[in-house]
């Protein structure tokens, strides 16, 4: 059984593995050099060769349990034919939506249009490096996609006033995000991916009167799909207020926890396995800082089914030494 699954599905405590978010990015010399080559990051992403190679850089250097694709959440609006350009220093842009043209797009189109994505999977899936470790296939909840979608790039702190007021296009929209996030995964999942994280990175933005519409009900749906076929699903709800009542309503097999959020309230409030929490910035700290905090968080889930995380993405300022200093730590944890 691989690590992911031990700790997921046979609940055992007495390992952690270790992978982390962005761990295919900035912070790898190896990386940014590609990067330079290739100055458009969806062709990137739709380039199987090199996306595949981009993933398996961090498995090359670290004692890491699992390889997450390189790819993002945004290929989806962009296999849906809206515009998505990353501008350098600004993030993600995106086009305007043309609602009537989305409704009418055929499952084959989209699964064309971003093909190299799985292809890249099934590479990475069947590499022997991976031999032993998961693959993990992700994509964004829909809210979150929902939120790039209409917000066209993204959010600063709140959405702006008038976010909700077509409700119409709201609806129609969450009805096609639910359509193609299931091919996506279902692809990924058929070249080899064997856990899915579907990343809720905008749940925090949320008040809590408008969680049933547009987190619990579209990712229960998302979660209920990817469990019936046979694959752990792990939610990442980002900054979401009440851990507790998203696990007991959408009941993935496992939840990701950002870094505001007290470890110890959740080992008391949370009976699934649990995974990540350390701040990114521990890692631009000294070694000792991050032994003592990445053990802060082994020590309390030392009883609960737990894997090794960060609380959000590895930032590209990360000293790679450290990184790696970080995941000996926790390998060698006892
Ligand atoms: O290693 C991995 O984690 C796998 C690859 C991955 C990327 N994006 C590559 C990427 C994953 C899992 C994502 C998910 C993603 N993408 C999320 C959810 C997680 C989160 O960060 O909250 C979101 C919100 C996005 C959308 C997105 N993509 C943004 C906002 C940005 C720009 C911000 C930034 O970090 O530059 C991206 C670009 C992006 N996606 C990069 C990478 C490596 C940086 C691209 C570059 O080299 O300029």
């Amino acid at each position: 059984m691989t690590p992911l699954h031990k700790v997921i599905i046979k609940k055992d405590t007495s390992i952690n593995p270790i992978w982390i978010m962005r761990q295919a990015g900035r912070y790898l010399p190896e990386f940014r050099e590609i990067r330079k080559l290739n100055p458009n990051f969806i062709n990137l992403c739709l380039n199987e060769n090199l996306s595949s190679e981009i993933t398996l850089q961090p498995i090359r250097r670290f004692d890491l349990d699992a390889a997450i694709i390189f790819s993002d959440i945004l290929m989806l609006p962009y296999g849906l034919n809206q515009k998505v350009e990353f501008e350098k220093g600004f993030g993600p842009k995106l086009g305007k939506v043309n609602i009537d043209e989305m409704s009418k797009l055929d499952e084959v189109d989209f699964v064309q249009k971003i093909y190299p994505v799985y292809k890249a999977i099934k590479k990475v899936s069947t590499n022997d490096l991976i031999k032993d470790k998961n693959t993990i296939g992700f994509v964004g909840a829909p809210w979150t996609l929902l939120v790039y979608i209409i917000n066209q790039q993204s959010p600063k702190k709140n959405l702006k006033k008038d976010f909700y007021k077509d409700d119409f296009l709201i609806n129609r929209l969450l009805l096609i995000l639910e359509k193609f996030l299931k091919i996506h995964i279902k692809n990924q999942i058929d070249n080899g991916a064997n856990v899915i994280q579907i990343f809720d990175s905008w749940a925090g933005l949320l008040e809590e009167k408008d969680l049933p519409n547009y987190i619990y009900s579209p990712t229960l749906n998302l979660v209920n799909f990817v469990k019936s076929l046979n694959i752990p699903v792990i939610c990442f709800p980002r900054e979401i207020k009440n851990y507790k009542e998203f696990c007991e309503i959408v009941k993935p097999d496992a939840v990701g926890i950002d870094y505001n959020i007290d470890p110890k309230k959740i080992l008391k409030d949370i009976k699934i396995p649990v995974q990540g929490g350390l701040d990114p910035k521990i890692l631009l700290s000294d070694k000792e800082t991050l032994k003592k905090e990445a053990t802060k968080y082994l020590n309390i889930f030392r009883n609960h089914p737990y894997i090794f995380n960060l609380g959000h993405g590895v930032l590209p300022e990360t000293d790679p030494n450290m990184f790696d200093y970080l995941v000996n730590t926790v390998k060698d944890y006892q």
